[in-house]
Protein backbone atom coordinates (compact mmCIF):
# COMPACT_ATOMS: atom_id res chain seq x y z
CA UNK A 1 0.00 0.00 0.00
CA UNK A 2 1.28 3.39 -0.87
CA UNK A 3 2.44 5.22 2.37
CA UNK A 4 1.69 8.87 1.39
CA UNK A 5 -1.59 9.94 0.20
CA UNK A 6 -2.23 14.43 -1.26
CA UNK A 7 -5.40 15.00 -2.13
CA UNK A 8 -6.64 18.17 -3.69
CA UNK A 9 -10.00 19.91 -4.58
CA UNK A 10 -9.99 22.57 -7.78
CA UNK A 11 -9.06 25.99 -6.60
CA UNK A 12 -12.19 28.15 -6.63
CA UNK A 13 -12.60 31.31 -8.50
CA UNK A 14 -12.94 34.18 -6.27
CA UNK A 15 -15.37 36.62 -7.91
CA UNK A 16 -18.39 35.23 -5.41
CA UNK A 17 -18.61 33.22 -2.60
CA UNK A 18 -19.49 29.56 -2.46
CA UNK A 19 -22.16 27.55 -2.41
CA UNK A 20 -23.55 24.00 -1.77
CA UNK A 21 -21.39 22.58 -5.11
CA UNK A 22 -17.73 24.68 -3.91
CA UNK A 23 -18.70 22.83 -0.06
CA UNK A 24 -19.47 19.32 -1.97
CA UNK A 25 -16.26 18.89 -3.21
CA UNK A 26 -14.37 20.29 -0.01
CA UNK A 27 -16.14 18.03 1.98
CA UNK A 28 -15.67 14.78 0.13
CA UNK A 29 -12.08 15.66 -0.38
CA UNK A 30 -12.11 16.49 4.16
CA UNK A 31 -14.00 13.32 4.41
CA UNK A 32 -11.21 11.38 2.39
CA UNK A 33 -8.13 12.84 3.70
CA UNK A 34 -9.49 12.24 7.58
CA UNK A 35 -9.72 8.81 6.66
CA UNK A 36 -6.49 8.59 5.34
CA UNK A 37 -5.28 10.11 7.97
CA UNK A 38 -6.34 7.19 10.43
CA UNK A 39 -5.03 4.73 8.07
CA UNK A 40 -1.62 6.28 7.18
CA UNK A 41 -1.37 8.59 9.75
CA UNK A 42 -1.40 12.31 10.32
CA UNK A 43 2.01 13.33 8.89
CA UNK A 44 1.30 11.07 5.27
CA UNK A 45 -1.68 12.91 4.57
CA UNK A 46 -1.77 16.22 2.45
CA UNK A 47 -4.96 18.05 1.78
CA UNK A 48 -4.78 20.99 -0.37
CA UNK A 49 -7.80 23.80 -1.44
CA UNK A 50 -7.35 27.47 -2.22
CA UNK A 51 -8.51 29.99 -4.48
CA UNK A 52 -8.04 31.19 -8.30
CA UNK A 53 -7.39 34.28 -8.37
CA UNK A 54 -5.94 36.13 -12.04
CA UNK A 55 -7.77 36.44 -14.94
CA UNK A 56 -10.78 38.47 -17.09
CA UNK A 57 -13.45 37.55 -14.33
CA UNK A 58 -11.80 38.17 -11.04
CA UNK A 59 -10.45 41.61 -12.67
CA UNK A 60 -13.43 42.88 -13.88
CA UNK A 61 -15.12 41.92 -10.30
CA UNK A 62 -12.71 43.70 -8.90
CA UNK A 63 -13.21 46.93 -10.76
CA UNK A 64 -17.50 46.44 -10.13
CA UNK A 65 -15.93 46.46 -6.74
CA UNK A 66 -14.13 49.56 -6.98
CA UNK A 67 -10.71 48.15 -6.00
CA UNK A 68 -7.84 46.51 -7.16
CA UNK A 69 -7.57 42.71 -8.26
CA UNK A 70 -5.32 42.61 -4.88
CA UNK A 71 -7.61 44.22 -2.76
CA UNK A 72 -10.73 42.39 -4.26
CA UNK A 73 -9.38 38.94 -3.83
CA UNK A 74 -8.47 39.97 -0.20
CA UNK A 75 -11.50 40.75 0.67
CA UNK A 76 -13.28 37.14 -0.96
CA UNK A 77 -10.31 34.96 0.76
CA UNK A 78 -11.38 35.11 4.24
CA UNK A 79 -15.14 34.47 3.23
CA UNK A 80 -13.43 30.62 1.65
CA UNK A 81 -11.31 30.32 4.94
CA UNK A 82 -13.96 31.76 7.30
CA UNK A 83 -16.96 28.57 5.40
CA UNK A 84 -13.83 26.03 5.77
CA UNK A 85 -13.71 26.55 9.18
CA UNK A 86 -17.34 26.44 9.84
CA UNK A 87 -17.48 23.24 8.11
CA UNK A 88 -14.91 21.52 9.98
CA UNK A 89 -12.60 21.50 6.64
CA UNK A 90 -9.51 19.94 8.23
CA UNK A 91 -7.08 21.26 4.90
CA UNK A 92 -3.56 21.49 5.60
CA UNK A 93 -2.26 23.44 3.19
CA UNK A 94 -4.28 26.79 1.37
CA UNK A 95 -3.22 28.13 -1.52
CA UNK A 96 -3.49 31.19 -3.33
CA UNK A 97 -2.94 31.89 -7.21
CA UNK A 98 -1.49 35.48 -6.19
CA UNK A 99 0.97 34.23 -3.67
CA UNK A 100 4.80 34.26 -4.55
CA UNK A 101 5.22 30.51 -4.32
CA UNK A 102 2.78 30.14 -6.76
CA UNK A 103 4.09 32.88 -9.06
CA UNK A 104 7.25 31.63 -9.06
CA UNK A 105 6.71 28.10 -9.66
CA UNK A 106 4.60 29.00 -13.10
CA UNK A 107 7.27 30.99 -13.97
CA UNK A 108 9.50 28.87 -13.72
CA UNK A 109 7.19 26.30 -15.56
CA UNK A 110 6.96 28.81 -18.61
CA UNK A 111 10.90 28.94 -18.67
CA UNK A 112 11.61 25.63 -18.42
CA UNK A 113 9.19 24.19 -21.44
CA UNK A 114 10.44 27.13 -23.04
CA UNK A 115 13.69 26.02 -22.97
CA UNK A 116 12.51 22.56 -23.72
CA UNK A 117 10.93 24.36 -27.11
CA UNK A 118 7.45 23.11 -25.58
CA UNK A 119 6.24 26.82 -26.12
CA UNK A 120 6.20 29.11 -29.32
CA UNK A 121 4.82 32.20 -30.03
CA UNK A 122 2.04 32.57 -33.08
CA UNK A 123 0.11 35.07 -34.15
CA UNK A 124 -3.48 33.95 -33.44
CA UNK A 125 -6.76 34.92 -34.71
CA UNK A 126 -9.91 33.41 -33.34
CA UNK A 127 -13.48 33.57 -31.20
CA UNK A 128 -13.10 34.77 -28.06
CA UNK A 129 -15.47 34.15 -25.04
CA UNK A 130 -14.90 36.98 -22.74
CA UNK A 131 -16.73 35.43 -19.54
CA UNK A 132 -15.64 32.04 -20.36
CA UNK A 133 -12.15 33.29 -21.26
CA UNK A 134 -11.86 30.26 -24.02
CA UNK A 135 -11.19 30.40 -27.84
CA UNK A 136 -13.88 28.68 -29.65
CA UNK A 137 -12.78 27.92 -33.85
CA UNK A 138 -15.71 29.13 -36.16
CA UNK A 139 -17.11 25.57 -35.92
CA UNK A 140 -17.90 25.44 -32.73
CA UNK A 141 -20.16 28.38 -32.29
CA UNK A 142 -23.70 28.11 -31.57
CA UNK A 143 -25.55 30.70 -33.53
CA UNK A 144 -22.47 32.81 -33.54
CA UNK A 145 -22.44 32.20 -29.68
CA UNK A 146 -20.50 30.60 -27.13
CA UNK A 147 -22.07 27.17 -26.88
CA UNK A 148 -20.69 27.19 -22.81
CA UNK A 149 -22.27 30.21 -21.96
CA UNK A 150 -24.36 31.13 -24.85
CA UNK A 151 -23.22 34.29 -24.78
CA UNK A 152 -21.84 36.50 -27.53
CA UNK A 153 -18.39 36.20 -29.04
CA UNK A 154 -15.71 38.20 -29.95
CA UNK A 155 -13.02 38.35 -32.65
CA UNK A 156 -9.67 38.33 -31.36
CA UNK A 157 -6.14 38.92 -33.28
CA UNK A 158 -2.91 39.16 -31.45
CA UNK A 159 0.42 37.32 -31.09
CA UNK A 160 0.77 34.45 -28.30
CA UNK A 161 2.72 32.06 -26.63
CA UNK A 162 1.06 28.33 -27.58
CA UNK A 163 1.96 24.91 -25.73
CA UNK A 164 2.54 21.78 -27.86
CA UNK A 165 -0.28 20.08 -26.84
CA UNK A 166 -0.66 18.29 -30.38
CA UNK A 167 2.03 16.82 -29.80
CA UNK A 168 1.19 14.41 -27.14
CA UNK A 169 -2.53 13.24 -28.26
CA UNK A 170 -1.17 9.98 -29.21
CA UNK A 171 1.06 9.37 -25.87
CA UNK A 172 -2.14 10.07 -23.58
CA UNK A 173 -4.35 8.16 -25.82
CA UNK A 174 -2.26 5.49 -24.72
CA UNK A 175 -2.33 6.48 -21.28
CA UNK A 176 -5.39 6.60 -20.90
CA UNK A 177 -6.31 3.10 -22.77
CA UNK A 178 -3.62 1.78 -20.14
CA UNK A 179 -4.46 3.53 -17.07
CA UNK A 180 -8.42 2.97 -16.26
CA UNK A 181 -8.18 3.83 -13.24
CA UNK A 182 -6.78 7.71 -13.82
CA UNK A 183 -9.95 8.77 -14.79
CA UNK A 184 -12.86 8.44 -12.68
CA UNK A 185 -15.89 7.44 -12.91
CA UNK A 186 -16.62 5.25 -15.70
CA UNK A 187 -18.94 7.71 -17.56
CA UNK A 188 -15.86 10.40 -17.04
CA UNK A 189 -13.63 7.96 -18.38
CA UNK A 190 -15.48 6.93 -21.72
CA UNK A 191 -16.07 10.90 -21.79
CA UNK A 192 -12.57 11.73 -22.07
CA UNK A 193 -11.98 8.54 -24.47
CA UNK A 194 -14.35 9.41 -26.83
CA UNK A 195 -12.96 13.24 -26.64
CA UNK A 196 -9.61 12.22 -27.93
CA UNK A 197 -10.76 9.30 -30.09
CA UNK A 198 -12.97 12.11 -31.99
CA UNK A 199 -11.18 15.72 -31.77
CA UNK A 200 -7.40 16.74 -32.92
CA UNK A 201 -5.95 18.28 -30.18
CA UNK A 202 -5.23 21.84 -31.43
CA UNK A 203 -2.31 23.52 -29.35
CA UNK A 204 -2.77 25.79 -26.47
CA UNK A 205 -2.96 29.22 -26.51
CA UNK A 206 -1.47 30.09 -23.06
CA UNK A 207 -0.78 33.80 -22.86
CA UNK A 208 -2.95 36.92 -22.66
CA UNK A 209 -1.52 40.09 -24.28
CA UNK A 210 -1.05 42.36 -20.92
CA UNK A 211 -2.56 45.35 -22.69
CA UNK A 212 -6.07 43.18 -22.88
CA UNK A 213 -5.61 41.74 -19.15
CA UNK A 214 -3.06 42.69 -16.63
CA UNK A 215 -3.96 40.49 -13.66
CA UNK A 216 -2.27 37.76 -14.34
CA UNK A 217 1.36 35.83 -14.20
CA UNK A 218 4.00 37.93 -16.13
CA UNK A 219 5.45 35.90 -18.54
CA UNK A 220 9.16 35.46 -17.40
CA UNK A 221 10.35 36.07 -21.27
CA UNK A 222 7.47 38.44 -22.37
CA UNK A 223 6.54 41.11 -20.77
CA UNK A 224 3.68 42.11 -23.05
CA UNK A 225 2.04 38.59 -22.36
CA UNK A 226 0.34 37.56 -19.04
CA UNK A 227 -0.15 33.62 -18.54
CA UNK A 228 -3.80 32.03 -19.21
CA UNK A 229 -5.69 31.62 -16.03
CA UNK A 230 -6.11 27.93 -16.71
CA UNK A 231 -2.35 26.87 -17.44
CA UNK A 232 -1.83 29.28 -13.71
CA UNK A 233 -4.60 27.94 -12.08
CA UNK A 234 -3.35 23.67 -13.02
CA UNK A 235 -0.21 24.79 -11.84
CA UNK A 236 -1.50 25.22 -8.14
CA UNK A 237 -1.10 21.32 -8.00
CA UNK A 238 2.46 21.42 -7.55
CA UNK A 239 3.28 24.83 -6.43
CA UNK A 240 2.02 24.27 -3.18
CA UNK A 241 4.08 20.84 -2.60
CA UNK A 242 7.48 21.03 -3.95
CA UNK A 243 10.08 23.23 -6.03
CA UNK A 244 12.09 23.18 -9.03
CA UNK A 245 15.67 22.41 -8.18
CA UNK A 246 18.50 24.30 -10.37
CA UNK A 247 18.34 21.60 -13.40
CA UNK A 248 14.30 22.23 -13.56
CA UNK A 249 13.55 18.96 -11.79
CA UNK A 250 10.72 19.14 -9.73
CA UNK A 251 10.93 18.02 -6.09
CA UNK A 252 8.07 17.11 -3.67
CA UNK A 253 7.18 14.25 -1.17
CA UNK A 254 4.23 14.70 -2.22
CA UNK A 255 4.31 13.62 -5.74
CA UNK A 256 6.77 11.08 -5.05
CA UNK A 257 6.53 7.33 -6.52
CA UNK A 258 5.16 5.92 -3.30
CA UNK A 259 2.59 8.44 -2.92
CA UNK A 260 -1.21 8.46 -4.41
CA UNK A 261 -2.33 11.53 -5.71
CA UNK A 262 -5.53 12.57 -5.91
CA UNK A 263 -7.80 15.74 -7.85
CA UNK A 264 -11.06 15.52 -6.93
CA UNK A 265 -13.23 18.04 -9.07
CA UNK A 266 -16.14 18.35 -10.65
CA UNK A 267 -17.66 17.01 -14.19
CA UNK A 268 -17.49 20.76 -15.77
CA UNK A 269 -13.55 20.86 -15.43
CA UNK A 270 -12.67 17.30 -16.51
CA UNK A 271 -11.10 18.32 -19.83
CA UNK A 272 -8.47 20.86 -18.01
CA UNK A 273 -7.86 17.62 -15.66
CA UNK A 274 -7.52 15.06 -17.76
CA UNK A 275 -6.24 16.74 -21.12
CA UNK A 276 -4.19 19.65 -20.42
CA UNK A 277 -2.86 19.25 -16.95
CA UNK A 278 -1.37 15.32 -17.77
CA UNK A 279 0.27 16.97 -20.76
CA UNK A 280 1.81 19.99 -19.01
CA UNK A 281 3.46 17.17 -16.54
CA UNK A 282 4.57 14.78 -19.16
CA UNK A 283 6.30 17.83 -20.75
CA UNK A 284 7.71 18.84 -17.50
CA UNK A 285 8.65 15.08 -16.76
CA UNK A 286 6.50 15.25 -13.16
CA UNK A 287 4.88 12.14 -12.45
CA UNK A 288 0.36 12.29 -13.30
CA UNK A 289 -1.45 12.08 -10.48
CA UNK A 290 -3.33 8.08 -9.87
CA UNK A 291 -6.90 9.49 -10.17
CA UNK A 292 -8.80 12.43 -11.58
CA UNK A 293 -12.47 11.89 -10.39
CA UNK A 294 -14.66 14.54 -10.94
CA UNK A 295 -18.13 14.40 -9.42
CA UNK A 296 -21.64 15.11 -10.67
CA UNK A 297 -23.92 18.33 -10.02
CA UNK A 298 -25.82 19.82 -7.25
CA UNK A 299 -28.92 20.76 -9.71
CA UNK A 300 -31.68 23.07 -8.47
CA UNK A 301 -34.83 21.34 -10.17
CA UNK A 302 -33.37 20.63 -14.06
CA UNK A 303 -30.63 23.56 -13.60
CA UNK A 304 -26.84 23.07 -12.57
CA UNK A 305 -26.58 24.91 -9.30
CA UNK A 306 -24.08 27.96 -10.28
CA UNK A 307 -23.26 31.68 -9.62
CA UNK A 308 -24.04 32.73 -13.15
CA UNK A 309 -27.80 31.51 -13.22
CA UNK A 310 -27.85 32.84 -9.76
CA UNK A 311 -29.74 30.02 -8.28
CA UNK A 312 -27.51 29.24 -5.40
CA UNK A 313 -27.94 27.79 -2.09
CA UNK A 314 -25.71 28.71 0.95
CA UNK A 315 -23.72 26.28 2.90
CA UNK A 316 -24.25 28.48 6.18
CA UNK A 317 -27.79 28.78 5.95
CA UNK A 318 -28.04 25.23 5.61
CA UNK A 319 -25.74 24.39 8.70
CA UNK A 320 -27.46 27.69 10.39
CA UNK A 321 -30.46 25.51 10.34
CA UNK A 322 -29.93 21.95 10.56
CA UNK A 323 -26.21 21.00 12.06
CA UNK A 324 -22.72 21.07 10.26
CA UNK A 325 -22.98 17.04 10.70
CA UNK A 326 -26.37 16.75 9.25
CA UNK A 327 -25.24 18.85 5.90
CA UNK A 328 -22.09 16.74 5.70
CA UNK A 329 -23.78 13.62 6.08
CA UNK A 330 -26.61 14.64 3.69
CA UNK A 331 -24.53 15.69 0.83
CA UNK A 332 -22.21 12.37 1.20
CA UNK A 333 -25.12 9.60 1.61
CA UNK A 334 -28.40 11.35 -0.46
CA UNK A 335 -26.51 11.29 -3.81
CA UNK A 336 -24.03 8.61 -5.45
CA UNK A 337 -20.82 10.33 -5.81
CA UNK A 338 -20.22 10.60 -9.44
CA UNK A 339 -24.61 11.58 -10.22
CA UNK A 340 -26.00 14.60 -10.07
CA UNK A 341 -28.31 15.10 -7.66
CA UNK A 342 -30.96 17.64 -7.09
CA UNK A 343 -30.87 19.45 -3.79
CA UNK A 344 -33.57 19.47 -1.55
CA UNK A 345 -33.86 20.45 1.85
CA UNK A 346 -37.02 17.70 2.10
CA UNK A 347 -34.76 14.98 1.37
CA UNK A 348 -32.33 16.54 4.14
CA UNK A 349 -34.90 16.36 6.67
CA UNK A 350 -36.29 12.88 6.02
CA UNK A 351 -32.31 12.22 6.61
CA UNK A 352 -32.07 13.71 9.74
CA UNK A 353 -35.25 12.20 11.27
CA UNK A 354 -34.69 8.73 10.05
CA UNK A 355 -31.06 7.90 9.82
CA UNK A 356 -29.55 10.56 12.21
CA UNK A 357 -32.68 10.91 15.12
CA UNK A 358 -34.24 7.61 14.60
CA UNK A 359 -31.14 5.42 14.29
CA UNK A 360 -27.79 6.67 15.22
CA UNK A 361 -28.99 9.37 17.99
CA UNK A 362 -31.78 7.03 19.69
CA UNK A 363 -28.86 4.00 19.74
CA UNK A 364 -26.44 6.47 21.76
CA UNK A 365 -29.23 8.12 23.79
CA UNK A 366 -31.41 4.81 24.72
CA UNK A 367 -28.04 2.87 25.61
CA UNK A 368 -26.55 5.79 27.87
CA UNK A 369 -30.07 6.00 29.59
CA UNK A 370 -30.14 2.67 29.80
CA UNK A 371 -26.29 2.63 31.90
CA UNK A 372 -27.24 5.43 33.86
CA UNK A 373 -30.55 3.89 35.17
CA UNK A 374 -29.36 -0.07 35.73
CA UNK A 375 -25.69 0.90 36.20
CA UNK A 376 -25.12 4.18 37.80
CA UNK A 377 -23.57 5.58 34.81
CA UNK A 378 -20.55 2.81 34.78
CA UNK A 379 -20.20 1.46 31.54
CA UNK A 380 -20.63 -2.60 32.53
CA UNK A 381 -18.12 -5.17 31.20
CA UNK A 382 -18.35 -8.00 29.15
CA UNK A 383 -18.70 -11.47 29.95
CA UNK A 384 -20.07 -13.69 27.46
CA UNK A 385 -18.55 -13.59 24.33
CA UNK A 386 -17.42 -15.64 20.90
CA UNK A 387 -19.66 -18.79 21.30
CA UNK A 388 -21.11 -17.96 24.25
CA UNK A 389 -22.76 -14.85 23.27
CA UNK A 390 -26.88 -14.76 22.58
CA UNK A 391 -27.31 -15.18 18.92
CA UNK A 392 -27.97 -11.63 18.04
CA UNK A 393 -25.16 -10.16 19.85
CA UNK A 394 -22.84 -13.18 17.50
CA UNK A 395 -24.47 -11.44 14.35
CA UNK A 396 -23.16 -8.11 15.80
CA UNK A 397 -19.95 -8.99 17.17
CA UNK A 398 -18.90 -10.62 13.68
CA UNK A 399 -20.55 -7.17 11.70
CA UNK A 400 -18.39 -4.74 14.02
CA UNK A 401 -15.45 -7.56 13.10
CA UNK A 402 -15.85 -6.83 9.37
CA UNK A 403 -17.03 -3.26 9.39
CA UNK A 404 -13.97 -1.48 8.89
CA UNK A 405 -12.75 -3.80 5.86
CA UNK A 406 -16.01 -2.79 4.53
CA UNK A 407 -15.66 0.44 4.70
CA UNK A 408 -12.16 0.61 3.43
CA UNK A 409 -13.50 -1.17 0.37
CA UNK A 410 -16.38 1.42 -0.41
CA UNK A 411 -13.66 4.25 0.12
CA UNK A 412 -11.24 2.78 -2.69
CA UNK A 413 -10.63 4.37 -5.61
CA UNK A 414 -11.53 1.34 -7.17
CA UNK A 415 -15.13 1.61 -6.14
CA UNK A 416 -15.19 5.41 -6.68
CA UNK A 417 -15.01 6.66 -3.23
CA UNK A 418 -18.40 4.69 -2.82
CA UNK A 419 -19.36 7.25 0.88
CA UNK A 420 -23.12 6.42 0.58
CA UNK A 421 -22.10 2.59 0.45
CA UNK A 422 -19.65 3.16 3.40
CA UNK A 423 -22.47 5.22 5.06
CA UNK A 424 -25.14 2.06 4.69
CA UNK A 425 -22.78 -0.54 5.91
CA UNK A 426 -22.14 1.63 9.33
CA UNK A 427 -25.76 2.28 9.53
CA UNK A 428 -26.16 -2.23 9.52
CA UNK A 429 -24.58 -2.26 12.52
CA UNK A 430 -26.77 0.57 14.21
CA UNK A 431 -30.03 -0.85 12.63
CA UNK A 432 -28.88 -3.90 13.85
CA UNK A 433 -27.99 -2.64 17.55
CA UNK A 434 -31.40 -0.75 17.62
CA UNK A 435 -33.15 -4.40 16.51
CA UNK A 436 -31.47 -6.06 19.46
CA UNK A 437 -32.62 -3.59 21.90
CA UNK A 438 -35.88 -4.49 20.91
CA UNK A 439 -36.30 -7.87 20.52
CA UNK A 440 -34.23 -8.33 24.38
CA UNK A 441 -36.19 -6.23 25.74
CA UNK A 442 -34.11 -5.18 28.66
CA UNK A 443 -36.70 -3.64 31.29
CA UNK A 444 -37.31 -7.84 31.56
CA UNK A 445 -33.92 -8.38 32.28
CA UNK A 446 -33.91 -5.96 34.94
CA UNK A 447 -37.16 -7.00 36.44
CA UNK A 448 -36.43 -10.68 36.43
CA UNK A 449 -32.52 -10.16 37.87
CA UNK A 450 -31.01 -11.41 34.90
CA UNK A 451 -27.61 -9.38 35.61
CA UNK A 452 -25.29 -10.93 33.40
CA UNK A 453 -27.52 -10.66 30.66
CA UNK A 454 -28.25 -7.33 30.87
CA UNK A 455 -24.79 -6.40 30.99
CA UNK A 456 -23.58 -8.31 28.21
CA UNK A 457 -26.21 -6.97 26.11
CA UNK A 458 -25.29 -3.40 26.86
CA UNK A 459 -21.85 -3.55 26.47
CA UNK A 460 -22.38 -4.96 23.13
CA UNK A 461 -24.61 -2.03 22.66
CA UNK A 462 -21.52 -0.13 23.47
CA UNK A 463 -19.26 -1.75 21.09
CA UNK A 464 -21.71 -0.87 18.65
CA UNK A 465 -21.36 2.70 19.28
CA UNK A 466 -17.69 3.03 19.62
CA UNK A 467 -17.25 0.74 16.19
CA UNK A 468 -19.57 2.94 14.44
CA UNK A 469 -18.12 5.86 16.08
CA UNK A 470 -14.54 5.29 14.48
CA UNK A 471 -16.17 4.50 10.99
CA UNK A 472 -17.98 7.51 11.29
CA UNK A 473 -15.52 9.70 12.42
CA UNK A 474 -14.20 10.96 8.71
CA UNK A 475 -17.90 12.01 8.00
CA UNK A 476 -19.12 13.40 10.96
CA UNK A 477 -16.19 14.40 13.02
CA UNK A 478 -17.74 16.93 15.93
CA UNK A 479 -20.77 14.28 16.22
CA UNK A 480 -18.09 11.55 16.88
CA UNK A 481 -15.88 14.06 19.15
CA UNK A 482 -19.26 13.89 21.47
CA UNK A 483 -20.12 10.46 21.04
CA UNK A 484 -16.21 9.67 22.60
CA UNK A 485 -16.97 12.40 25.12
CA UNK A 486 -20.36 10.62 26.09
CA UNK A 487 -19.46 7.37 26.19
CA UNK A 488 -15.37 6.94 25.28
CA UNK A 489 -14.42 5.85 29.01
CA UNK A 490 -15.38 3.57 31.66
CA UNK A 491 -18.30 6.28 33.31
CA UNK A 492 -20.63 7.96 30.82
CA UNK A 493 -21.35 11.54 29.99
CA UNK A 494 -24.48 11.67 28.87
CA UNK A 495 -25.54 14.74 26.87
CA UNK A 496 -28.77 15.47 25.02
CA UNK A 497 -30.14 13.76 22.12
CA UNK A 498 -27.83 14.39 19.39
CA UNK A 499 -30.39 14.68 16.80
CA UNK A 500 -33.42 16.37 18.25
CA UNK A 501 -36.39 15.48 15.36
CA UNK A 502 -37.67 17.60 12.98
CA UNK A 503 -41.32 18.30 13.71
CA UNK A 504 -42.54 17.46 9.93
CA UNK A 505 -46.62 18.33 10.16
CA UNK A 506 -48.17 20.69 9.04
CA UNK A 507 -49.61 22.53 11.92
CA UNK A 508 -53.60 21.44 11.87
CA UNK A 509 -56.06 24.29 10.95
O1 LIG B 1 -13.68 26.06 -12.17
N1 LIG B 1 -22.34 20.87 -8.15
O2 LIG B 1 -13.56 27.27 -10.19
P1 LIG B 1 -15.10 27.35 -9.77
C1 LIG B 1 -21.23 20.26 -7.73
N2 LIG B 1 -11.11 28.01 -10.74
N3 LIG B 1 -20.03 20.86 -7.67
C2 LIG B 1 -19.95 22.13 -8.03
C3 LIG B 1 -21.07 22.85 -8.48
C4 LIG B 1 -22.32 22.16 -8.54
N4 LIG B 1 -23.44 22.74 -8.94
N5 LIG B 1 -20.68 24.11 -8.78
C5 LIG B 1 -19.36 24.18 -8.52
C6 LIG B 1 -13.07 26.72 -11.35
N6 LIG B 1 -18.91 23.00 -8.05
C7 LIG B 1 -11.56 26.89 -11.48
C8 LIG B 1 -10.89 25.61 -11.03
S1 LIG B 1 -8.73 24.08 -10.60
C9 LIG B 1 -7.12 24.08 -11.05
C10 LIG B 1 -9.40 25.58 -11.19
C11 LIG B 1 -17.53 22.69 -7.62
O3 LIG B 1 -15.15 28.33 -8.65
C12 LIG B 1 -16.93 21.59 -8.47
O4 LIG B 1 -15.83 21.05 -7.78
O5 LIG B 1 -15.97 27.55 -10.93
C13 LIG B 1 -16.44 22.38 -9.66
O6 LIG B 1 -15.49 21.67 -10.43
C14 LIG B 1 -15.84 23.59 -8.98
O7 LIG B 1 -16.73 23.83 -7.87
C15 LIG B 1 -15.72 24.80 -9.89
O8 LIG B 1 -15.37 25.91 -9.11
MG1 LIG C 1 -17.27 27.40 -12.61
Amino acid sequence: MASKFYITTPIYYVNAAPHIGHSYTTIAADTLARYHRLLLGEKNVRFLTGTDEHGQKIQRAAEAAGLSPLEFTDTIVPIFKKLWEKLNISYDDFIRTSEDRHVRTVQRVLSILKDKGEIYPSEYEGWYCTPCETFWMEKQLEDGKCPDCKRPVEKIKETNYFFKLSAYQDWLTRYIYEHPGFVKPASRYEEVVKFLELNKLNDLCISRPSERLSWGIPFPFSPEHVTYVWFDALINYISAAGDFDENGLYRSEWWQKDAVVVHLIGKDILRQHAVYWPIMLKALGIRLPDTVFAHGWWMVGEDKMSKSRGNVISPLDMVDKYGLDVYRYFLLRDVPFGLDGSFSEESLVQRFNGDLANDLGNLVYRTLTMIEKYFDGRIPVREAAGSNAAPAAGAIDAKLARLSAEVKAHLAEAADYNFGAALESIWEAINMANKYVEETKPWNLSKEGKLTELKDFIAVLVDVIRHTQEALSPFMPSTCASIRQQAGSHVIKKGNPLFPRIDTRKPSA
